[in-house]
């Protein structure tokens, strides 16, 4: 298996796959670590990989085109058709059996992103899975792909002695965070929804409210039975389920 890691941080997976089994897994040629750091791929002069958010508000957002490109690049040097694993809060909770779907793979991407959110477009067209390790945020996705490797690399056969055999194995505001964007407003086609470059606040809260309903009624129903819907959220939550049932 070929494992490509795409971070801003690489140096933080050296001690990690340079040590125990993960070492011999590579040292045996049945696994590969490669660790990219994806503001080589920015385009601009600066090698900036975040700018601000659309629609306004506090932190920022990754670009798409740095990590587009470094995906592609990596692709183009692969010879099957990798998986594009986002490493994300809002992803699927990984577990053992998602493990042992990925460790059939021969090719994965790993991406990580560090303090700042994806641009939406990363999680629409890029990535082919997000994944979360628990509810809880880290303060990059580095951890969690480590988690991820690990717990992949030690299912691959060879890895693991007889003895050891896998075979004998066994959140703030309540809601999910609502879709962001950054520049460009139009992304090699792929665009930002008109309302965010509004600039009418009230109508950008309201569609922020809604799509963080939208996606945790989507993605984690359970959050919402114990969440206090106040009458604005009740009514958005009506709209959302008229929509879905057309
Ligand atoms: N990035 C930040 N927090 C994370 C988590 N819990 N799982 C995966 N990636 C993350």
């Amino acid at each position: 298996m070929k494992i490509d890691i795409l971070s801003l941080f690489p140096d933080m997976f050296t001690g990690v796959f340079q040590q125990s089994i993960l070492k011999k897994a590579a040292e045996s040629g049945i696994v590969s670590y490669q660790v990219t750091d994806f503001r080589e791929f920015a385009d601009n002069k600066h090698k900036r990989v975040d700018d601000y958010p659309y629609g306004g508000g506090a932190g920022m957002v990754l670009m798409p085109q740095p990590l587009f490109d470094a995906v592609a690049a990596i692709k183009r040097r692969s010879e099957g058709n990798p998986r594009v694993l986002l490493m994300t809060p809002q992803g699927e909770r990984f577990t053992q059996k998602k493990a042992e779907e990925l460790a059939k793979e021969k090719h994965l991407i790993i991406i990580c992103g560090h303090y700042e959110g994806f641009d939406e477009r990363v999680r629409e067209h890029l990535a082919t899975d997000e994944l979360s390790i628990g509810d809880y945020v880290l303060t990059g996705g580095e951890l969690a792909a480590m988690v991820i490797v690990d717990s992949v690399v030690r299912l691959l056969p060879g890895v693991l002695g007889n003895e050891e055999s896998p075979a004998t194995d066994s959140f703030s505001t309540g809601l999910l965070e609502h879709p962001q964007y950054t520049r460009p407003a139009d992304f090699r086609g792929m665009k930002v929804p008109d309302v965010l470059l509004s600039g009418n606040h009230a109508l950008i809260e309201r569609w922020r409210k809604k799509e963080s309903l939208r996606r945790t009624l989507e993605r984690r129903p359970d959050l919402l039975e114990n969440y206090p819907l106040d009458e604005t959220e009740k009514a958005l939550l009506e709209e959302i389920k008229k929509e879905t049932s057309i």
